[in-house]
């Protein structure tokens, strides 16, 4: 891992951004080996420059068009891994948004998950452009690996007791406290986090980690699923086989808590992981079971692999009974919501349109999409079946992101203002500053937005 700018007072060689065709005036010879190079400028393009005893004394960047640019993200980090061991600086014009988007993809780049084999970090530094904040960078880096990390261990190495642990150390690392609820305090307060849970021989829980003592209220749950097996309505292995990261919305949540707490927003932080496995025994809740719930309401199971809105629900439901300023739920909800916007962008329901326009105009500062889908009243019907007050999986399967949204709000009735994200947590081809594997969603875009929100 290498997640750190070089020291500002740094020796550097520039690495010089240069729009397609728009080559800078270069010595002869220089000029000579990039026409040699073929370097023209088109996005992504990198040309080392050699000095007069060999090394290097520079390189170009090509930056491609405006267009080609929009079709992706940190196109800079690019050149994080491909540059000769060294210390860079930037030369070129960016506005600070896009400087900001430049640094912190060279950051994200320097991410590696090394815990079963080694994986070399990239040596090439930079040095933090000037006019964009290198602590707060680096502080959004430490977090996304955060989130990385835990999706990307294995469930047999990351059952509820390791999320435990790892909550409980970032608790300690930033003087937070964290209590756990479980066993028959679990099964009377949160019965449908135990029923989801039954089945494992890893006892289910609630996790909840507060930090800070006085301004507004912020709390985060996160689905905390190590592994969704879909219980006794079994998932097919083609849809089983990823399903480590269904715990993205906990780890997504514990990457934000980190940011916030690291650079110390003036809040009441709470965070809430039911952590559960959904597995397969004679313990297992059964299709058509109809299960008691946190708030009251009761729920029909119609299918046991809609269990991340049954977890979810209790936990809302006791994040909702303080009526925070803000809840945020966060969680790898649905297949239907990457049927619907693939893996890029992110769904996300609110009433609240000041709220939804805040997000949305914070995420695409920081190049972390988001879209406002809707609450659709109408469908409520769909969740009311026969013989419970709500049903976890209407069939017919139709608009299956937004039911599942509808159903959470059920449980949130105090909250002035509630949000859910219904992520994905998965990058499914590397990107630039994004290695294939686990990945950080809208986590940035709440940083960026948490102090007009909450009026920090
Ligand atoms: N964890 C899954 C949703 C999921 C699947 C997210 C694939 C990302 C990628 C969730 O628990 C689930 O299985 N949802 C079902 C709900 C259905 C049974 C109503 C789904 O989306 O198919
Ligand atoms: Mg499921
Ligand atoms: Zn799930």
């Amino acid at each position: 891992m290498n997640q750190r700018f070089a020291p500002a007072d740094a020796d550097s060689l520039p690495l010089i951004l240069v729009p397609e065709g728009e080559l800078p005036a270069l010595l002869p010879e220089a000029a000579a080996w990039v026409a040699a190079q073929e370097f023209t400028g088109k996005l992504g393009q990198i040309c080392v420059l050699p000095g007069p005893g060999g090394a290097p004394s520079g390189a170009l960047f090509g930056m491609g068009t405006a267009r080609a640019r929009a079709r992706g993200r940190f196109h800079l980090a690019r050149a994080a891994d491909a540059l000769p061991e060294g210390t860079w600086h930037l030369e070129g014009t960016l506005d600070p948004a896009e400087a900001s988007e430049a640094a912190l993809g060279w950051l994200l780049a320097g991410y590696r998950f090394a815990r079963y084999k080694s994986a070399p970090a990239p040596r090439a530094r930079l040095k933090c452009p000037p006019g964009v904040d290198a602590d707060r960078l680096e502080m959004i880096a430490a977090g996304e690996a955060l989130t990385r990390d835990l999706i990307n261990t294995p469930a047999r190495d990351m059952g509820p007791d390791e999320l435990q642990a790892a909550m409980a150390d970032l608790a300690q690392a930033q003087g937070a406290s964290l209590s756990v609820t479980m066993g028959g305090d679990l099964e009377t307060g949160f019965p449908m986090i135990a029923a989801v849970g039954a089945a494992s021989p890893r006892a289910p829980r609630l996790l909840d980690l507060r930090w800070g003592t006085t301004g507004p209220r912020l709390t985060l749950v996160g689905k905390g699923v190590c592994f969704d097996t879909g219980g006794l309505d079994l998932k097919p292995s083609s849809s089983m086989g990823l399903m480590k990261k269904d715990m993205g919305g906990a780890a997504t949540v514990l990457g934000l808590a980190r940011m916030i707490m690291g650079l110390g927003l003036p809040l009441r932080l709470r965070v809430l992981v039911p952590a559960v496995e959904n597995a397969v025994s004679g313990a297992a809740m059964r299709p058509g079971d109809v299960l008691p719930s946190r708030k009251g309401l009761t729920v029909e199971v119609n299918n046991t692999d809609a269990e991340g809105r049954l977890v979810l629900a209790d936990a809302l439901a006791l994040a909702d009974e303080e009526a925070p300023d803000l809840l945020i739920c966060m969680a790898t909800l649905t297949g239907a919501a990457r049927v619907a916007l693939g893996p890029d962008v992110v769904p996300f329901y609110t009433d609240d349109t000041a709220l939804a326009e805040s997000l949305t105009r914070a995420g695409q500062a920081v190049a972390d999409p988001l879209w406002r889908m809707p609450f659709w009243a109408p469908y409520e019907t769909l969740i009311e079946p026969a013989i419970a007050d709500l049903d976890n999986a209407p069939s017919g399967g139709m608009a299956g992101s937004i039911t599942a949204a509808l159903f959470l709000r059920r449980f949130v009735t105090d909250a002035p203002r509630f949000a859910h994200f219904d992520i994905y947590g998965w990058q499914p081809t590397a990107a630039p500053g994004r290695p294939k594997g686990g990945v950080g969603q809208a986590a940035r875009a709440l940083l960026e937005a948490l102090p007009g929100v909450l009026k920090l």
